[in-house]
């Protein structure tokens, strides 16, 4: 496995590699490397010639009060990880190689990026978007790989991939799960045995919310009645949100008619835990 750190390197390595047809596969990650993580480097390896994992935590798209500092860092295991999935490059630039001084473009999808995580965290989705056309630019992947976990995300990165003709294929893998449902996370190291214990309730509310929608259910605020009452059965979480959306736009709905996404997001003490499930009819 190759280590580049710079992006003059990487864009050499894949320019050398493109001339001589290699398809590539990029997984983009912020490191501290999970199951979740290895699933998306697994599906690159399968359909790409080449597979390529960046590992940059992204400062512009976190808010001032957010995790930055403290993100988990594990580079040792991370490259270790990567080296035993066959990956063929880490590409692990600094700060100042991926925003120079100066820097001051940024790339924003207003629409998708409106509601949930955006309203939430404002600039997040900017600060993804940025850094994400960037890789591409750098890498320019045949496919880029992101998983379902982080929905917003995943249909923003569709959206602009498409509407900028980035010309990289998107595919978004299932969300790899903990045995009792807990959605994989880099963050779930926050949790506190006890919040660890009340932890499923998130993905437990979505699931009823599935179960309403196969009995037939199709009332949007019926769904989110049923979602909500099961995250209150478990007395240290509070809701952010549980929503039933359409899954292009992420709009609300009312009424579902074919597909729904019910998107949830929960406190536990200082830790913010997001899931979601995809409904088809
Ligand atoms: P990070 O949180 O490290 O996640 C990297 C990729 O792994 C994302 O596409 C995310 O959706 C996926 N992922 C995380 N947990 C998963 C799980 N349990 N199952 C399947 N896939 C999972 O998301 C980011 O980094 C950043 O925002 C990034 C896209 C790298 C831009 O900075």
């Amino acid at each position: 496995m190759k280590t580049i750190c710079t992006v003059k390197a990487m864009a050499a390595w894949s320019a050398a590699h493109q001339r001589e047809g290699v398809t590539i596969g990029l997984v983009p990650t912020m490191g501290a490397l999970h199951a979740g993580h290895r699933a998306l480097i697994r599906a690159a390896r399968l359909s790409c010639d080449a597979v390529v994992v960046s590992l940059f935590v992204n400062p512009i798209q976190f808010g001032p009060t957010e995790d930055l500092s403290r993100y988990p860092r594990q580079l040792k295991a991370d490259v270790a990880l990567c080296k035993k999935e066959g990956v063929d490059v880490l590409f692990v630039p600094s700060a100042s190689q991926i925003y120079p001084g100066g820097f001051q473009t940024m790339v924003i999808v207003p629409g998708i990026a409106r509601r949930w995580e955006g309203a939430r965290r404002p600039g997040h989705f900017a600060g993804v978007a940025t850094v994400v056309t960037k890789l591409f630019a750098m890498v320019r992947p045949t496919a880029a790989f992101f998983g379902q976990k982080d929905f917003q995300q995943s249909a923003l990165v569709k959206r602009l991939a498409e509407e900028l003709n980035l010309g990289a294929k998107v595919i978004v893998y299932p969300t790899v799960r903990e045995a009792d449902g807990l959605a994989m996370s880099s963050r779930n190291v926050y949790l506190s045995k006890k919040q660890r214990t009340a932890a499923p309730a998130l993905f437990q509310a979505l699931q009823a919310g599935r179960a309403a929608i196969r009995t037939g259910v199709r009332s949007g605020a019926a769904i989110q009645k049923t979602m909500h009452a099961v995250v209150k059965r478990e007395k240290m979480a509070t809701v952010d949100y549980l929503a039933v959306c359409d899954p292009d736009t992420l709009q609300p709905l009312s009424r579902i008619r074919d597909r729904a996404v019910l998107l949830g997001a929960i406190r536990l003490g200082n830790v913010r835990l997001i899931d979601n499930l995809l409904v088809t009819c």
